[in-house]
């Protein structure tokens, strides 16, 4: 046979040794074409005499990332990924796969099916279909356990972790670790095989046995995580099929993964995936960068401190400016102990921990950022104290130097107006703990320069955060929808259901917490400020509930105090505070409320709906570019759970016209707060949904309207 080249692989033969390349950039996707392509490379080595071995490896950064996600939903092309691996499995002549970079879901699993491994040092392998809420459907879960054993099968495939190339030699999953280049180290093996020095298996001869206790650990695990995901437990399912015969095993899989592919986990977590990607293309993604070798960042507190954990974790250097003096000590010691906890999660390696406690200092005087490639301001929430702040920054920076402010509300037009250099302004809006939380609204002003915006979200990107563009107003994408959410959660308590139950609803529906937890968490007194600094402009037919102040009356600020909704102490995690229900009946009292109950379901689609429109509002105005940016937002910084997808994905789900009724039917009680967004309406009328909104970019500039 001679070399054979196509777009997507590359076949040759080398000593009696077949090898196929595969070379599908960006990930080596296996879709239906790679797929086809392998089958059909496949098929003519093994009918190839003077081939006595076949070895499978990958071109670019990584051997593949696995199934093309893309086509997940949609009709299953021939030939299917099980079936290519049951070619491959079946191979009469050995069949090698080098494995380098990274191996992931169907890419591990075809591994899996040949009959020996190679992994390239570096490599990482995983089985994460869970995180897509699926499970490892071309034969994983049964060929897996046949290699490690059940117990350490449960915890790969229910987890989806990653595991490395000394752990997975360990498991024997791989069968040899090497350096230098995957085409090598695969024809060294193949050779070896070929001397007898090397012996290859069929995985599926071997036997997983069994396993009782380890699976029930793992149900009652799975069962009591919350949300009680479906996927890890079908996963589960799968696994333990593998104690079966092979073919009765891999057709049960096969059975609970398409099951799988067709729920709505699955649908939300690959939106999710993608939402994750998609909010990097922006209008300005081509224009070309400023570099940013070393950061100001402006105030010790909270938000400063995590600003620059985040920095020196990615490798900037980074000068830490508090106006008090004394407090420094303090910040440094803060620093310190951010570091300490990254070294200690692996987020920094010692060397980078030397490095990242090296390129940190701290002082008083504003002076230090004159040198700065970027300075981030996180000082209070006060526009006059900002303002001032970037005039006296104008005088003291570098020409080019980007000046961001940290702000969650403020109008970054001002602050940039108070400058000479409005191009180089621009909103970092960071998310508390800043060095764990991976949102950033990036947010753009009228007159930001698209080189600030190019390379504030490539700042973004080695910070490891995922960035949303986010133009100018009141609370910008996230905490503009969060308010209403709020709102609609306040109603819901003053009008009858409990704190305790809407959180719970909220909880169930998948958020980690509900919003009066939160609070407690987030400090009543933090909200407060807000809801005071915006006293003077809400307006007078605004429905005001005053629970949450009647209860910083008290001096109660949530967990900070002890008390806020709930009592915070060792007896129990959390129990309603009796003296919060008694203030809620009084103000019931007052306004002449009778309480009436309302259904888990009223309560998520209340809270649901209210984001929904406000996330609609701030897609018409063009704040957020597309729907899916106001999804990355409530995943990535709200703690929307990431199976629902986010707001808007759910928007599609529910359908516009039935998202149009619940708001026409809710306003007849509050015509001020449940208002149809012109969008919505006009979208319904039109029969469209928001998912195709997500392929158009818009410019800076345009709104949808
Ligand atoms: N299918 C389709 N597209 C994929 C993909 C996949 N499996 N993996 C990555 N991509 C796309 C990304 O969306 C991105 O596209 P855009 O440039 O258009 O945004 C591009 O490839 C590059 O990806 P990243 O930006 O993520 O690149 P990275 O270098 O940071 O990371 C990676 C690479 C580690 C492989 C990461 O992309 C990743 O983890 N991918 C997901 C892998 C995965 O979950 N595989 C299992 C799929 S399920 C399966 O395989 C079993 C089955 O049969 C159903």
């Amino acid at each position: 046979m001679k070399d054979a080249i196509t777009d997507i692989l590359r076949v040759e033969i080398e000593d009696g040794i077949g090898l196929i390349c595969l070379n599908k950039p960006p990930v080596n996707a296996l879709g239906v074409a790679l797929r086809t392509a392998i089958h059909a490379a496949y098929g003519t080595l093994r009918d190839d005499p003077a081939v006595k071995a076949i070895v499978l490896y990958g071109e670019g950064r990584f051997f593949s990332a696995g199934a093309d996600i893309k086509d997940f939903g949609k009709a299953d092309l021939q030939p299917t990924l099980p079936q290519v691996l049951k070619a491959l499995q079946d191979s009469d002549k050995p069949v090698v796969t080098a494995l380098h970079g990274v191996a992931f879901g169907g890419a591990l699993e075809l591994a899996l099916a040949t009959h020996l491994r190679v992994g390239l040092n570096g490599l990482r392998i995983a089985l994460p279909e869970v995180r897509l809420g699926l499970l490892p459907g071309a034969g994983g879960a049964q060929r897996l356990p046949r290699l490690t054993g059940i117990a350490a099968a449960i915890d790969i495939i229910c987890s989806g972790r990653e595991v490395g190339a000394q752990e997975a030699l360990g498991l024997g999953i791989i069968d040899r670790l090497a350096d230098g280049s995957p085409r090598e180290a695969g024809l060294a093996a193949a050779r070896d095989i070929l001397a007898g020095r090397l012996t290859p298996r069929q995985t599926d001869r071997l036997s997983a046995g069994e396993d009782p206790q380890a699976v029930e650990a793992a149900r009652q695990r799975l069962t009591a995580k919350r949300p009680a995901l479906l996927a890890p437990l079908k996963a589960l399912e799968a696994v333990t099929a593998a104690s079966l015969p092979i073919e009765e095993g891999l057709a049960r899989e096969r059975a609970l993964f398409m099951e799988l592919m067709q729920g709505e986990e699955r649908a939300g977590l690959v939106h999710a995936f993608f939402a994750e990607r998609a909010t990097s293309k922006i209008p300005e993604s081509t224009a070309p960068l400023r570099l940013i070798e070393q950061v100001a960042v402006i105030g010790g507190g909270t938000m400063g401190v995590g600003i620059a954990t985040s920095l020196l974790i990615a490798g900037y250097r980074v000068q830490l400016i508090e106006a008090q003096g004394e407090r420094l000590p303090a910040v440094r010691a803060a620093i310190e102990a951010n570091l300490a906890g990254a070294l200690k999660r692996g987020k920094l390696t010692a060397n980078g921990h030397g490095d990242a406690l090296l390129g940190f200092s701290c002082g008083e005087a504003l002076e230090a950022a004159a040198n700065a490639d970027l300075v981030i301001e996180a000082i209070f929430e006060d526009i006059s104290a900002k303002t001032e702040l970037f005039a006296r920054l104008d005088r003291i920076c570098k020409t080019g130097a980007i000046l961001a402010s940290n702000t969650s509300y403020l109008d970054v037009n001002l602050i940039a107006e108070a400058t000479s250099r409005p191009a180089d302004v621009i909103g970092l809006h960071f998310f508390s703990p800043a060095h764990i939380m991976r949102l950033l609204e990036v947010v753009v002003a009228d007159r930001t320069a698209p080189d600030c915006v190019s390379t504030a979200f490539a700042l973004a990107r080695r910070l490891g955060k995922v960035p949303v563009r986010a133009g100018v107003c009141d609370g910008f994408i996230g905490n503009r929808i969060l308010t209403q959410y709020r709102r609609a959660a306040e109603y819901l308590l003053l009008d009858g259901a409990s704190f305790e139950e809407i959180d719970s609803a909220l909880e169930e529906f998948g958020f980690a917490m509900g919003p009066f937890a939160v609070s407690d968490l987030a400090g009543l007194d933090v909200a407060k400020a807000t809801r005071d600094r915006k006293a003077a402009t809400r307006p007078p037919d605004e429905r005001y509930s005053r629970v949450a102040d009647l209860i910083c009356a008290q001096g109660w600020y949530g967990r900070k105090t002890g008390r806020g909704y709930y009592i915070y102490d060792k007896a129990a995690p959390r129990r309603a505070n009796p003296d919060v229900l008694a203030i809620i009946d009084d103000e019931r009292r007052v306004l002449g409320i009778t309480a009436r109950a309302f259904s888990n379901q009223e309560i998520v689609d209340r809270c649901l709906t209210a984001m929904i429109a406000e996330a609609v509002r701030v897609i018409e105005e063009g704040v957020a570019l597309r729907p899916v940016d106001v999804d990355a937002v409530e995943l990535f910084g709200y703690g929307f759970p990431r199976h629902r997808g986010g707001p808007m994905f759910q928007a599609d789900r529910i359908g516009l016209p039935v998202l149009i009724d619940r708001i026409e039917r809710f306003s007849r009680e509050d015509p001020q707060f449940w208002r149809v967004p012109e969008l919505l309406r006009r979208m319904a009328q039109a029969g469209e949904g928001f998912a195709p909104m997500n392929d158009q970019p818009l410019s800076t500039t345009e709104k949808r309207n």
